[in-house]
């Protein structure tokens, strides 16, 4: 089988799976409650893909080389019966690594069991501040961050493991954390990722003055502890990975916005409802939940998404950075896609 590739010869490897566009959070950077409030039309449960149209469309990926998956959300764990599905998507061929992100609130220990029983690799969890009050006002449902920490010691213990945290960084909201952080999983083997805030969607007011790029966030690192860059692992890791001088473990940096990886980028995106973006800045979809639902055989459907996968020329954070470059764009509403919706 020849390797499918883009116009910049990216290969089709990892399937992000939007499971529901349902949060039982409302993070102030993503699900803001002005906007995703009471009168917030969800999407309804018939217009989601079902366990069969996921798995077909996974099974059709698989075969045009797609081998990892990774479960988002919204909240991935809201779905019903995702263990069903996770034994499903695990039993595809040439699928060899599925993950899944989530925020920890649903994920007891008997839940961390089930989903590594079903086929679940490794798990992220997000955390934005390790102080119970600073996380609170950052999900704005009051979850405390030590319940948290619970799930994540949970999903360690069930062996979805490298168990990674994922904590987005914003100017002025919660800067004074990244050490506090640090601090609370060096020596764990939980591998803490500092995400740059990112400009996803057109709901979070995002400014280019919100983001603390990577450069500070490891010069606040370097204040305190050694640090030694360890080489990319694969092509288009999103991470730059580093490791404590004095053996406390890994940490990473994704510096979506400060140094965009574009080049290796290999990632589609299904929504709930079953459209591909083929960018998570993507302004619109590829409906495949059409021709799953009109008769489409399999060959038809991996026809289009070849297609797509194809065309492909997406390279939005390094098109955004070679425009700031000039200009200090704030917050222009395009219509792209909500991360709430697409699943980061
Ligand atoms: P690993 O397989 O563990 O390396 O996971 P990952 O980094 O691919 O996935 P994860 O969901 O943990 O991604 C972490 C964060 O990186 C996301 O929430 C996004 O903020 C950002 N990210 C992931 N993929 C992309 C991408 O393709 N483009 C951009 N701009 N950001 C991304
Ligand atoms: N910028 C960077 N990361 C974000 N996430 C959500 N919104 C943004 C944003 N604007 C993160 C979440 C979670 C992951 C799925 O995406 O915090 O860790
Ligand atoms: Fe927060 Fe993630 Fe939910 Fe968004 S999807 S509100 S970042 S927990
Ligand atoms: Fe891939 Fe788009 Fe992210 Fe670039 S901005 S890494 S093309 S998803």
């Amino acid at each position: 089988m020849s390797t499918l590739t883009d116009t910049r010869s990216r290969p089709l490897r990892d399937l992000r799976i939007s499971l529901t566009d349902r949060c039982n959070f409302r993070c102030t950077y993503c699900m803001p409650r002005e906007l995703f409030g009471a009168e917030h039309l969800f999407l309804p449960r018939r217009e989601l893909l079902d366990f069969d149209e996921i798995e077909r469309i996974a099974r059709i990926a698989a075969g045009l080389g797609v081998t990892k998956l990774r479960l988002t959300g919204g909240e991935p764990l809201l779905r019903r019966d995702i263990d069903v599905l996770i034994r499903r998507l695990a039993a595809i061929d040439g699928i060899d690594d599925i993950c899944l992100t989530t925020n920890g609130s649903l994920l007891t220990e008997r839940r961390a069991r089930e989903l590594k029983a079903a086929g679940v690799n490794r798990v992220t969890l997000s955390l934005d501040a390790i102080d119970d009050e600073r996380f609170m006002a950052i999900n704005d449902v009051g979850f405390p961050a030590a319940k948290v920490l619970e799930a994540v010691d949970h999903a360690v213990a069930a062996g979805l493991t490298p168990v990674k945290v994922n904590c987005v960084i914003q100017r002025g909201v919660n800067d004074d954390q990244i050490l506090p952080m640090a601090e609370a999983f060096r020596h764990t083997g939980v591998v803490l990722r500092f995400i740059e805030y990112m400009d996803v969607g057109t709901s979070n007011g995002w400014r280019l003055d919100d983001v603390v790029p990577a450069r500070e966030i490891l010069d606040t690192l370097r204040s305190r502890y050694g640090l030694t860059r360890q080489p990319a692992g694969q092509p288009g890791e999103t991470a730059n990975r580093w490791h404590y001088d004095d053996g406390a473990g890994e940490i990473g940096v994704i510096a979506s916005v400060s140094m965009p990886f574009c080049g290796g980028c290999t990632r589609a995106r299904l929504s709930a409802i079953g459209e591909l973006y083929t960018c998570l800045f993507g302004v619109h979809g590829h409906d495949l939940r059409t021709p799953l639902r009109s008769g489409a055989s399999d060959a038809d459907i991996a026809a289009q998404l070849a297609g797509i996968w194809h065309a492909r020329d997406d390279r939005y954070s390094e098109q955004r950075g070679e425009e700031t470059a000039q200009r200090s764009p704030s917050g222009d509403a395009d219509g792209r896609v909500e991360m709430s919706y697409i699943g980061g």
